[in-house]
């Protein structure tokens, strides 16, 4: 009997003995099946995926490159609105217009279009906009967005081309005057064009900013207000790169049109400024007289339609001046633009290089 009980123990141990090495092998082979399967899951899924919706590997390049696209977008003030230009992708993409109206909380999509170009024709006189583009490309697998573009916010005003027209410009600030002549400009719905000293802007960051987000223009007077005519090639390509430099971080975008110091251009600088050259046809010699009442005198007697009239925004007197000279302008029929909303409305598009006195 005993013998028999030490037989049927001694079974009974090496049966839990072998389902104990069976239980540890089984939790052994669990664990390094789940470890594998976990490193190996990536790319088994990264494959099927690929493999689900077909890409070659220069498809794959083409998408990154899209989603990578940076959209640079600019805006112009136009007779039928707000005029919207953006960075042209690859054939198939889509555009989406996003605006958002001061006061509204979101933006919304106003346009989808094909096109790198949109005019937002519902634009209301007085009324301040944002924009913001992006690109989407729709493929069978799915929808691709490139990230959205700068944002413009802009006032729009607009302009009725039969009547007369005058371009009011300043140069050599912005200035401690600056401010006040903006928002005499913005009480009238009037724009104008700024020729800035490049090393000048970033103490009155703030006015540059009022008078982008108002509608006027700046254009660029150099970095140094220095006579072009007697710099080498670099030296003038650094006057203007200098500047722009800094209209970038403060507007989003570079000076759109240059007026050289003193009016001094020849040939050369004109080949190598790449931007319409202004100049003035209407000088007030604000500069000279320091005074409010000859300056206004010299606008109101000399002024016609088409004018580019001369004036510094850096000296009290013509600030005094400006104040009197735009309800005055606008009382005489006068609408108070641009220069470049000046050749637009009178359908005349300025060329880099080129010297313009006065816009018939
Ligand atoms: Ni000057």
């Amino acid at each position: 009997m005993k013998r028999i009980l030490k037989e049927i123990n001694f079974k009974l141990l090496s049966c839990v003995f072998a389902g104990f090495l069976l239980f540890v092998l089984l939790c052994l082979s669990i664990f390094s099946a789940l470890l594998t399967s976990k490193t190996e899951q990536l790319p088994i899924a990264k494959k099927a995926s690929a493999d689900s919706v077909n890409i070659s590997s220069e498809q794959e390049l083409d998408i990154n490159s899209f989603i990578n696209s940076e959209i640079e977008l600019s805006l112009k003030s136009t007779e039928k609105g707000f005029k919207l230009e953006y960075t042209a992708l690859p054939n198939g993409t889509e555009y989406e217009i996003y605006r958002k109206v001061d006061g509204e909380k979101d933006f919304t999509v106003i346009e989808t279009t094909q096109k790198n170009k949109f005019t937002d024709s519902t634009v209301i006189t007085g009324k301040i906009y944002s924009y913001k583009v992006r690109a989407v490309l729709k493929q069978k697998e799915g929808v691709i967005t490139t990230e959205f573009s700068n944002r413009i916010k802009r006032k729009y005003v607009w302009f009725d081309k039969s009547k007369k027209m005058v371009a009011l410009t300043f140069d050599d600030g912005p200035g401690k005057y600056t401010k006040a002549i903006l928002k005499c400009l913005d009480k009238y719905d009037a724009h104008a064009t700024f020729f800035v000293v490049g090393s000048e802007i970033n103490k009155y960051k703030s006015s540059v900013k009022k008078a982008d987000l108002i509608g006027c223009e700046i254009g660029s007077h150099t970095y140094d207000h220095c006579d072009l005519t007697g710099l080498s090639k670099k030296g003038i390509k650094n006057q203007i790169k200098k500047t722009d430099k800094r209209l970038e971080a403060i507007i989003g975008h570079k000076a759109t049109l240059i007026r050289p110091p003193y009016g001094y251009v020849n040939s050369y600088v004109k080949q190598v400024v790449k931007k319409p050259i202004i100049t003035w046809n209407v000088d007030t010699r604000d500069w000279a007289t320091l005074s409010a009442s000859k300056t206004y005198k010299a606008v109101m007697e000399e002024v016609s339609d088409g004018d580019i009239i001369l004036m510094h925004d850096i000296h009290k007197s013509t600030k005094n001046a400006v104040l009197k000279i735009i309800p005055a302008l606008k009382k005489k029929g006068y609408q108070i633009v641009t220069v470049p909303e000046l050749a637009g409305y009178k359908g005349k598009k300025l060329k880099s290089g080129k010297v313009y006195t006065e816009i018939d």
